[in-house]
């Protein structure tokens, strides 16, 4: 894991390789640039006017001149072409032993779906030390995978499957929480910004542990339920303002719907807003919720929470 600057850490295989590339660019520029300032420095001084309505000499052009600045830029471009294709393969090979996770982006939360069918919402958690892919894709609009860490952004589009695979290089010995470090790198509308995912490497015995216990996980309060489904990205619990109405308050509320017509809300509706949200959508809400299947169960669970923000 090495560090350059103001980088943060790079995790895995790629984000070495990057770094390296990143490196070199930077050293090229940084030497041009300093070449660059020096010299208009220098002629700055050296040829400063004489005396008040001198000019200076007329050049009509010089090929030696012409010839330098154009063959070392193509150079330099031709090195870093070469040295970033030859990436672009390298980054691209899939391992054969590569633990698979699904990725899935929504409006606005990310989901994570394991082998076993585990599913997390937001937290996103690999084992160390194995090779992770990524598979990635969007049930609305176009959103944008990005760790950091990583360094690679991977496009999340709806009806298509991109992947990136963590090589587990440098993923060892890791057992590290990342807070909101899977950020949406694709503006997708009011939440964008929200739409966070905390990352954790875990020690392959307890990642094992987890993952098989996050299966038969039963939440059963309200908060940790709205938590595990992304609802909090959206709605505010304390009455401020999300992409969606806040929940503080709501239960037993008044509201107008986009037809006109008033509605109470009640257990009822809830549900209906839940499992279909664009059926009864208020008036003035923009954000388009994506529907949530959630048993008769979890939601009870919820509108008990509800009852407790009234
Ligand atoms: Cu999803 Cu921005």
């Amino acid at each position: 894991m090495e560090r350059f600057l103001w980088l943060p850490e790079a995790i895995g295989k790629t984000a070495s390789e990057i770094d390296g590339l990143f490196n070199l660019t930077f050293a090229i520029a940084l030497v041009v640039f300093v070449l660059v300032e020096a010299l208009l420095v220098i002629f700055m001084i050296r040829f400063k006017r004489k005396a008040p309505g001198k000019e200076g000499r007329y050049i009509e052009g010089s090929t030696k001149a012409e010839v330098i600045w154009t063959l070392i830029p193509a150079i330099i471009l031709v090195v870093l072409g070469i040295y970033s294709s030859g990436m672009v393969y390298t980054i691209q090979e899939t391992p054969s032993d590569v633990y698979e996770i699904k990725v899935v982006g929504m409006k606005w939360a990310w989901e994570f779906e394991y082998p076993n069918g585990a599913k997390s919402m937001n937290d996103l958690r690999i084992p160390e030390g194995k090779n992770v892919l990524f598979k990635i894709t969007s049930k609305d609009v176009i959103h944008s995978f990005w760790v950091p860490e990583f360094r690679l952004k991977q496009d999340a589009v709806p009806g298509r499957e991109t992947q990136f695979v963590l090589y587990a290089q440098d993923v060892e010995n890791l057992n590290q929480k990342y807070e909101k470090r899977v950020i949406c790198a694709e503006y997708c509308g009011n939440a964008h910004s929200k739409m966070l995912a905390d990352f954790t490497i875990m020690p392959a015995g307890e990642f094992d542990t987890w993952v098989a216990e996050e299966k038969t996980r039963k939440k059963t309060d309200g908060y940790s339920i709205a938590l595990a489904n992304g609802c909090t990205s959206c709605h505010s619990i304390d009455g401020s303002k999300g992409a969606g109405p806040t929940w503080k308050g709501l239960l037993g509320s008044e509201r107008e719907l986009a037809n006109g017509q008033k509605v109470v809300v009640d257990e009822a509706y809830i549900k209906e807003s839940i499992l279909d949200p664009n059926a009864k959508v208020a008036k003035g809400v923009t954000g388009v919720m994506p529907a949530y299947q959630l048993d008769d169960e979890t939601i009870g669970y919820l509108v008990k929470y509800f009852e407790e923000l009234k």
